[in-house]
C-alpha cells in the first residue's frame, strides 16, 4: 500500500521547509505539520503567506502553491498522528541543560514526548521517520517506547537526516547531493525504506537516494556537520596567524581551494560559525565518544568548538583593543544578528557572544537585521543571563534602519553577511558617524579599498 497521509511532528526550521516541498512534490499525498506551539501554526496559517514563521528564499511561493490543498498545519497534534500512514519526527533536540551530559549530549525529552504520544494515539501500523539530528541509537530508544507503550500495533522506524542548510533551504530540499534513508535491514525495514524511497524519487534521481542501516544513517549526519565545522574552524585558525604574518586569509582560501582534493566550499573565513546543527552535534559526538572511553576522538573534535569560541570572542576583544582599549558609553552599531544570511534563525549566532562581551564593557549597542526581529534578540540574550533582562535593554537598542543604527557610531560591526549591506550608502553613513569611523567587518563582505577611500578604517579578518 503506498503512503496517504503524512504527518510531521514540529512545525520548524526543518520540518516547516521540507514538508511543504514533500507536499508540492506529492499531490496525491495528504501532508499535515503539527506543532504544539500555538502561535507558530497561526502563522503558518496566516492569510498572506508572507507571515509565515521562517523566512527562507523561495518558501512561500511553495507553500501558496499547495497550503490548503494537500498541505495543512494544525495544533491538532493527536489527530494527525492517528490518520498519517507514516509519520515525521522533526522536533527539537536542545544540548542538555541539566544532569548527566549537561552541555553536550542532546536534550531527547522532546522526541521521547512524541514517541509517546505515537504509541498512545496510533491505532494501525505507522512508519516512524526520525528528521530531527539524534545521537547515534535513538532510533533504538524510539523503538523500545513505540513497541513497549503501545496498542500492539507495528512500527517500523526510519532514520532520514535533513541535509538541508538554512537560506538555502529550498534549493537543497529541490536538488539535494543526497537523501538518506536508513532503516531495518529485515523484510519489514526494506519495505518501509522503499515507501520512503518512492515519495523522494518523486523529484530525485534515484542515485542520489541512498539507503543504510539506521545507526550508519545517524551517524553520517553527525559527521557530515562535524566535517563542515571543522573546515570552518581550521580557516578560522589560519586567519589570526595570517593578521600577525601579513598574509591574506582570503588569497591563502583561494590557493588552497583550488586543489581539488580540497575544494573551495566552506573556506570563509568569519567571526565565527553559528546556527543550531554545528556546535550541537560536534558536541554530541565528543560526548558519545566520551561514553565509549575514546578521549583523543573526543578531544579531537572538541578543538573545533574550542576554536570557533575563540574566534567569536576574539572579534570582539579586537573591537574593545581598536577603540583605545574601552567600548564603555560608545555606539557601535550591529549589522547583522542571524547566524548567516537568508535566514531570520539566530540561533548560536555569533553575534549574540560578541554583544554579550561588549555590553560587559558597558558598550551601547544598535543593532540592524533585516529580518530578525526586536523581541528575539532580547530572547537570546536575556537567555545568557549575564546582565538583568533591564541592563539589556539599557544597553541595547534595535532599529529597522540602517542608517539610523551607525548614526553617531562609534564603530561598525559586521555580524551577518547580508547581500544589502553592499549596497548602502557608505559615504552618507560615514559622514554621520564619529571620527574616526572603523569597520569591523566579521564576514569580509564589503569593499575594503573603497571604505578605506571613503575614510573608514576598515579590519577584516585575516588580513
Ligand atoms: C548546516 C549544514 O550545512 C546542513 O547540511 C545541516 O543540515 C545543518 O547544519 P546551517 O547551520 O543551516 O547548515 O548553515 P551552514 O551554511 O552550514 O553554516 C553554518 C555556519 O557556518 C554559519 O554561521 C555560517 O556563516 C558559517 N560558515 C559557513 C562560515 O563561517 N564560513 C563558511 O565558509 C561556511
Ligand atoms: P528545527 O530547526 O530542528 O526544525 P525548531 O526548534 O525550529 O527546530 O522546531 C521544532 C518544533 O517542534 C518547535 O516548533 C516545537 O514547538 C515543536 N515541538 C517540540 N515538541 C513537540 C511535540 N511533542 N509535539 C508537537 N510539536 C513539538
Amino acid at each position: 500500500m503506498n503512503i496517504k497521509k503524512i504527518c510531521c511532528i514540529g512545525a520548524g526550521y526543518v520540518g516547516g521547509p521540507t514538508m511543504a516541498v514533500i507536499a508540492q512534490k506529492s499531490p496525491d499525498i495528504k501532508v499535515t505539520v503539527v506543532d504544539l506551539n500555538e502561535k507558530r501554526i497561526a502563522a503558518w496559517n496566516d492569510e498572506n503567506v508572507e507571515n509565515i514563521p521562517i523566512y527562507e528564499p523561495g518558501l512561500s511561493d511553495i507553500v501558496a502553491s499547495c497550503r490548503g490543498r494537500n498541505l495543512f498545519f494544525s495544533t491538532e497534534v493527536d489527530k494527525a498522528i492517528d490518520e498519517a500512514d507514516m509519520i515525521f519526527i522533526s522536533v527539537n533536540t536542545p544540548t542538555k541543560t541539566y544532569g548527566v551530559g549537561k552541555g553536550m549530549a542532546a536534550d531527547l525529552k522532546y522526541i521521547e514526548l512524541c514517541a509517546r504520544q505515537i504509541a498512545r494515539v496510533a491505532k494501525n501500523d505507522k512508519i516512524v521517520v526520525e528528521k530531527s539530528t539524534l545521537p547515534v541509537r535513538t532510533a533504538s530508544a524510539i523503538k523500545d517506547i513505540l513497541d513497549n507503550t503501545g496498542n500492539g500495533v507495528q512500527f517500523q522506524i526510519l532514520s532520514n537526516p535533513e541535509f538541508l542548510a538554512e537560506g538555502t533551504a529550498v534549493a537543497d530540499l529541490l536538488m539535494p547531493d543526497r537523501v538518506l534513508i536508513g532503516g531495518d535491514t529485515t523484510e519489514e525495514g526494506q519495505n518501509a525504506i522503499q515507501k520512503l524511497v518512492d515519495i523522494y524519487a518523486n523529484w530525485v534521481p534515484k542515485e542520489r537516494i541512498l539507503t543504510t542501516n539506521v545507526w550508519s544513517s545517524e551517524l553520517s549526519k553527525l559527521t557530515a556537520n562535524a566535517f563542515l565545522a571543522q573546515r570552518v574552524s581550521s580557516i578560522n585558525a589560519l586567519s589570526e596567524l595570517c593578521e600577525k604574518t601579513g598574509a591574506d586569509v582570503n588569497e591563502v582560501a583561494k590557493a588552497i581551494g583550488m586543489d581539488s582534493r580540497i575544494g573551495s566550499k566552506f573556506l570563509k573565513s568569519s567571526v565565527g560559525f553559528g546556527g543550531s546543527c554545528f556546535q550541537k552535534d560536534i558536541l554530541n559526538l565528543v560526548y558519545i565518544a566520551k561514553s565509549y572511553g575514546l578521549n583523543e576522538v573526543a578531544d579531537y573534535w572538541e578543538q573545533v568548538i574550542i576554536m570557533n569560541d575563540h574566534q567569536k570572542r576574539r572579534f570582539g576583544k579586537n573591537i574593545i583593543q581598536t577603540l583605545y582599549n574601552t567600548v564603555s558609553g560608545k555606539k557601535i552599531a550591529f549589522m547583522g544578528w542571524a547566524f548567516k544570511k537568508d535566514t531570520n534563525d539566530t540561533r548560536e549566532s555569533a553575534a549574540i557572544y560578541v554583544a554579550d562581551d561588549l555590553l560587559s564593557e558597558r558598550a551601547e549597542i544598535a543593532v540592524y537585521d533585516p529580518k530578525v526581529q526586536e523581541d528575539q534578540i532580547f530572547y537570546d540574550l536575556d537567555y545568557l543571563e549575564s546582565r538583568s533582562a533591564d541592563e539589556n535593554r539599557r544597553g541595547l537598542t534595535v532599529t529597522n534602519d540602517p542608517y539610523a543604527a551607525a548614526d553617531k557610531a562609534h564603530a561598525i560591526a559586521i555580524l551577518t553577511e547580508w547581500d544589502e549591506f553592499k549596497t548602502y550608502d557608505w559615504k552618507r553613513i560615514y559622514d554621520n558617524m564619529l571620527k574616526p569611523a572603523f569597520i569591523f567587518d566579521g564576514r569580509n563582505l564589503l569593499d575594503k579599498e573603497a571604505l578605506q577611500k571613503i575614510g573608514f578604517v576598515y579590519q577584516g579578518i585575516g588580513s
